[in-house]
């Protein structure tokens, strides 16, 4: 099984209803070295269901990809990955880190890491499947009793996987506390495979020295890249650039999704102009907008002057 190639080291993470097509396509431009798209149901695929196909559907201008799987029945996740590789990503993820009830109370995502050898199986089938080479998203344990990456990776290795991505928290602390970059660099220091560390990155500075103190080939950058593309190539945008970014953005949603897409853009439009001055108006104006013309005209109007008030 081969190691991608993969030029750079931040890497954009998987989040559902964040990094689709769209959002993807805006990371890459950015200098992300990779994208993932969100968890997808292997049974869904299997099932052919129409919604679950659409999440993965990709621009090639997104590779390298990795489509991410969740499961938890091995030929199911098989098939799966069968039916995923004539999409040709270029690489499978299995989601063993996911930490919402309707995934992980059911056995899939993080449920997985309750059973490090039925984990490993879960992996050996897939890597069995396909030529792709496959992935594994982790978290460190279940809870705060049962820490047992140690245990889990190899069983990973085994199986034949390229890559671990590690977002260090327990299922049960699901996004409360802090990730525990020590589980991050022991897992870098004991695995031949490459890790790829994650969590709590807010920043480019944050990610370098994450690198340089984890021992990590590369860290995962989630909840800080939304509104926020230039946290992978670490430049600081103008007021304009920022305008002409999000035009950008607007102009993917829409091809991609139609009008329906501007829903989808509020909870992005929200991020971008965070910390901006004088764009606490604007931002409450873009999340109500119902049409991309309405939210290009606010826009265009922020960068007007039009929005400019004393007590922002
Ligand atoms: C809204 C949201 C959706 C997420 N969806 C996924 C997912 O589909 N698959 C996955 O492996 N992780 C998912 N995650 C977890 C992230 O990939 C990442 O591990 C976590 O947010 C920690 O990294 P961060 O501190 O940089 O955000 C999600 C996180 C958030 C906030």
């Amino acid at each position: 099984m081969d190691t991608p190639d993969i030029a750079g080291r931040l890497i954009l993470a998987p989040m559902a209803g964040f990094t689709d097509s769209p959002y993807r396509r805006i990371a890459r431009r950015h200098g992300a070295a990779m994208v993932y798209t969100e968890l997808v149901s292997a049974e869904g695929i299997v099932r052919g269901n129409r919604k679950t196909l659409d999440l993965m559907r990709f621009h090639p201008e997104e590779r390298p990809i990795a489509i991410q799987l969740f499961g938890k029945e091995a030929d199911v996740m098989a098939e799966a990955a069968r039916r995923v590789e004539r999409l040709g990503p270029d690489l499978i993820d299995i989601n063993m880190g996911c930490s919402a009830p309707r995934v992980c109370s059911g056995g899939s995502g993080a449920g997985l890491l309750q059973n490090p050898a039925f984990a490993g199986e879960i992996a050996a089938a897939v890597t069995g499947a396909v030529r792709l080479p496959v992935s594994v998203k982790i978290r460190i344990g279940w809870d705060e009793s049962t820490k047992n990456y140690l245990e889990l990776v190899p069983r990973l290795e085994d199986a034949g996987v390229s890559l671990i991505a590690v977002h260090g928290r327990t299922r049960a602390q699901k996004y409360t506390g802090s990730a525990d970059w020590e589980a991050i660099a022991a897992i870098a220091a004991v695995s031949k495979l490459p890790i790829i560390g994650n969590g709590d990155i807010r920043s480019h500075r944050d990610a370098l020295d994450r690198l340089t103190t984890s021992g990590c080939a590369a860290v995962m950058i989630g909840r800080a890249a939304v509104g926020n593309p230039w946290i992978f190539n670490g430049a600081a945008p103008t007021a304009s650039e920022l305008a002409e970014e999000v035009r950008t953005h607007l102009r993917l949603m829409s091809g991609f999704y139609g009008e329906r897409g501007i829903v989808l853009m509020r909870k992005h439009l929200a991020r971008y102009f965070h910390g901006f001055r004088n764009a606490a108006r604007l931002r409450g104006a873009l999340v109500r907008s119902s049409s991309f013309d309405e939210a290009i005209d606010l826009i265009g109007r922020f960068e007007n002057g039009e929005f400019d008030s004393p007590e922002d």
